[in-house]
């Protein structure tokens, strides 16, 4: 598949953009363009994301706070897409900007994900701003690493994400004859515990929609391969044709086989929701799941407990959301307020409180957060960092298509394990 544009020298880009920027202040003898914008009764900033519904929205609507309350001249539109994961979201956007209609700003994973824009000319470099807000500092280099393409920077990232986490009812475990408390330290371990959930009635594990089927599969794939093989798969390393690979699949198709049926005509909160109901034991999704479980009402360690999926224990699998600024963007002036708001930290404090995830930025204590995103911020500085596939940080938007496909055509019945591991042989390129 296509490879990675050259990775820069971290904060070369910034560094260097400083620079070129400074020195022309001092020819004009004035700050930057963009530092100079007033912004108007009428400004005005149309916000594309995905985060169109429950506790998703919750974390949106503590950002349009931020900027009521710093921009009270900037009206927000909210240009919300639903689906878990942009997966109806990503296709509108590029009909958008194809037809030259692009909103003023637009949700972006860190990763891969932003290569795709930043080659199509979709988006511009954002360099000044970090300059001008004085960013670059805030932002651990290895957030900063996936936001550089070529040498420069394309967005400014609101939050950090964990894909490989377990969400558990304690309640149904106990009454299958588990200790709620327990540790599973392989796959293997956690699908005796399927057997036993499955024996007293419940769902073992709850899945939605293709997307969160891939979701699970770069978990099992982790936790089957290791950090470094799995790595490996995204940087040509791994052979897709593997035994190792042909092994993982395996795995992940026992695990598909404790899931709920009627899984495609879901989304990821309606799997949370049978955790949160006791109709399943367990749920594998990112960490805004958090934010579910508590605005239901429900209470760590009573109502729900978590842990990293098993075979990922001391390994972070990494997604961070960013917003962009769009070439050609009608109102660029609110666009800038929506930026600056997504990287200050009265912003990231809010927005990440709400949402579930840690903030981006270094600076922010973390004794402000819940339990669960304590655990997060202290393994985002002590894990293995690897990058999320079904969240745009592993791989370009077509590998993840195609992937995709695969998954639902296998776990559809469409395929069988060997077409399945072709496919994704083929998708590898
Ligand atoms: C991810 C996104 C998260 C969350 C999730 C579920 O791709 O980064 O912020 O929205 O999808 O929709």
């Amino acid at each position: 598949m296509t490879s990675r544009p050259r990775p820069a020298a971290l904060a070369a880009a910034v560094v260097l953009a400083a620079a070129s920027l400074t020195a022309c202040a001092d020819q004009s003898g004035s700050a930057p363009a963009a530092a100079n914008t007033v912004e108007t009764a009428t400004s005005e900033v149309e916000v594309f994301t995905w985060w169109a519904s429950g506790s998703e929205k919750v974390g949106l609507d503590a950002l349009v706070d931020e900027l009521g309350a710093r921009h009270p001249h900037v009206r927000f539109v909210d240009a919300a897409v639903a689906g878990g994961a942009g997966s109806a979201a990503k296709d509108l956007l590029q009909s958008r900007l194809q037809a030259n209609d692009p909103p003023d700003t637009f949700q972006v994973h860190a990763g891969a994900e932003l290569w795709d824009y930043v080659e199509a000319g979709q988006i511009e470099d954002v360099a000044h701003l970090y300059v001008q807000l004085g960013l670059r500092d805030a932002f651990p280099d290895e957030l900063v690493e996936r936001l550089l393409v070529d040498g420069k920077i394309y967005s400014i990232p609101a939050n950090i994400h964990r894909a490989n986490v377990v969400w558990a009812n304690p309640g149904v475990l106990a009454a299958a004859g588990l200790d709620p408390a327990a540790a599973y330290p392989t796959v293997e371990d956690w699908l005796a515990a399927f057997e036993a959930v499955e024996a007293a009635g419940r769902t073992p594990l709850a899945v939605a929609t293709t997307w969160t089927q891939v979701h699970l599969l770069e978990t099992i794939l982790l936790a089957e391969l290791g950090p470094e093989a799995y790595v490996g798969l995204w940087d040509g390393t791994t052979d897709w044709a593997s035994a190792e690979v042909t092994a993982a699949l395996e795995t992940f198709e026992r695990v598909m086989s404790f899931t709920n049926s009627d899984r495609d005509g879901l989304d990821w909160p309606d799997a949370t929701q049978r955790v949160m109901d006791g109709e399943a034991a367990f749920t594998v999704m990112g960490d805004w799941a958090a934010v579910a479980f508590t605005e239901a009402g429900k209470v760590e360690g009573t109502d729900f407990t978590y842990f990293p999926v098993p075979g990922t224990h001391g390994v972070f699998d990494f997604l961070a959301d960013s917003f962009t600024l769009p070439v050609g963007a009608p109102n660029p002036e609110g666009a800038r307020a929506w930026l600056e708001v997504v990287g200050s930290v009265e912003g990231q404090v809010e927005f990440n409180l709400a949402k579930g995830s840690i903030p981006a930025r270094v600076d922010i204590d973390p004794t402000l957060f819940s339990p669960y995103q304590q655990t997060a911020i202290s393994s985002f500085t002590e894990d293995t960092i690897v990058p999320s596939l079904a969240h745009g940080a592993a791989t370009r938007i077509a590998w993840l298509n195609a992937i995709s496909d695969a998954t639902s055509r296998f776990t559809t019945g469409g395929s069988d394990l060997e077409t399945f591991q072709a496919d994704l042989v083929a998708a590898a390129g």
